[in-house]
């Protein structure tokens, strides 16, 4: 018996990366999983993988910038499982800050906005009439980032998975006597698609060294909480922020390697 038989869930930024990782484990624990995507191949390709290798999912191409599209992908969800109980909002975006502030472009900052913050309210908000309706399962898992906690560049992007936090504890609140529980997992670097495809993938040897648990995260990491949090194990929980971080945000490891440095000569 799986921690998600008879459930109905729905990933956005679910085709490669800690989305995919997720969508993998709610099928693996009996979940069915709409595969969401702003790129229609990937979402093909992890359905395809999760249904090989016995599970139930269905691709669906849903940019969560459109409202038409998330509208769409809720009520496909709804149609072909039955149900929705489960709602991650994992696509995001993230624009590289300029050399000054002053150079930001709306367009760049409006964008991870439009995706990050704007996204998330809207698939929320389509999702939660199909979550109160889900019999006390409902759960929404945002997928935030370390960067609301502490520095570490992109603004924008910063800024955006900031406001999730707040939205999570708000939301929260007013969901829960609808029986819907929201929470967001808060992921350190994570080694996946999207650190290759920036060619920046060699850098994580180096942060590694500024994790206390002595490595990044991968994204079964970050599934093993979303599911966590998706799942009934956590049924007394909700507004809460959880990292997942190697100890990250608890530690100064840079700081305290140049103290020793220093210290030693
Ligand atoms: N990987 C990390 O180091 C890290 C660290 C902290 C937080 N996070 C967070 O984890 C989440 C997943 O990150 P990842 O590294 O797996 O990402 P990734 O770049 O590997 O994959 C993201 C997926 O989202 C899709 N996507 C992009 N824009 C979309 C949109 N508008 N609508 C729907 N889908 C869209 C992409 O096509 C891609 O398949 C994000 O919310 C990210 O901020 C990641």
């Amino acid at each position: 018996m799986g921690r998600f038989d008879g459930y109905g869930v729905l990933v956005t930024g679910a085709g490669q990366g800690i989305g995919e990782a997720a969508a993998r484990r709610f099928a693996g624990e009996g979940g069915s999983v709409l595969v969401t995507d702003i790129v229609p191949e990937r979402a093909d390709r992890v359905a395809e993988a999760i249904i090989t290798s016995g599970g139930t999912a269905e691709p669906y191409a849903c940019d969560v910038a459109d409202q038409a599209a998330v509208d769409g992908a809720v009520a496909f969800a709804v149609e072909r499982f039955g149900s929705l109980d489960v709602l991650v909002n994992n696509a995001y975006s993230c624009a590289a800050d300029p050399e000054r502030f002053e150079e930001f472009e709306d367009t760049a900052w409006y964008r991870d906005f439009e995706v990050t913050v704007h996204g998330t309210m809207r698939c929320s908000r389509a999702a939660l009439p199909h979550l109160a309706a889900a019999d006390g399962r409902g759960a929404i898992v945002n997928v935030g980032s370390v960067n609301s906690e502490a520095y570490h560049g992109c603004t924008a992007y910063s800024a955006a998975k900031a406001a999730l936090v707040g939205f999570t504890r708000t939301l929260a609140v007013q969901a829960a006597p609808r029986g819907v529980r929201v929470n967001l997992v808060q992921p350190g670097t994570t080694h996946t698609a999207g650190w290759d495809q920036r060619g920046q993938s060699h850098v994580l040897a180096h942060l590694a060294r500024h994790y206390p648990l002595g490595r990044v995260g991968t994204p079964e990491d970050m599934a093993a909480a979303i599911t966590f949090l998706a799942s009934r194990d956590a049924s007394w929980i909700t507004g809460v922020t959880l990292p997942v971080d190697g100890g990250l945000l608890v530690s100064n490891l840079g700081m305290n390697q140049a103290f020793d440095e220093d210290a030693v000569g």
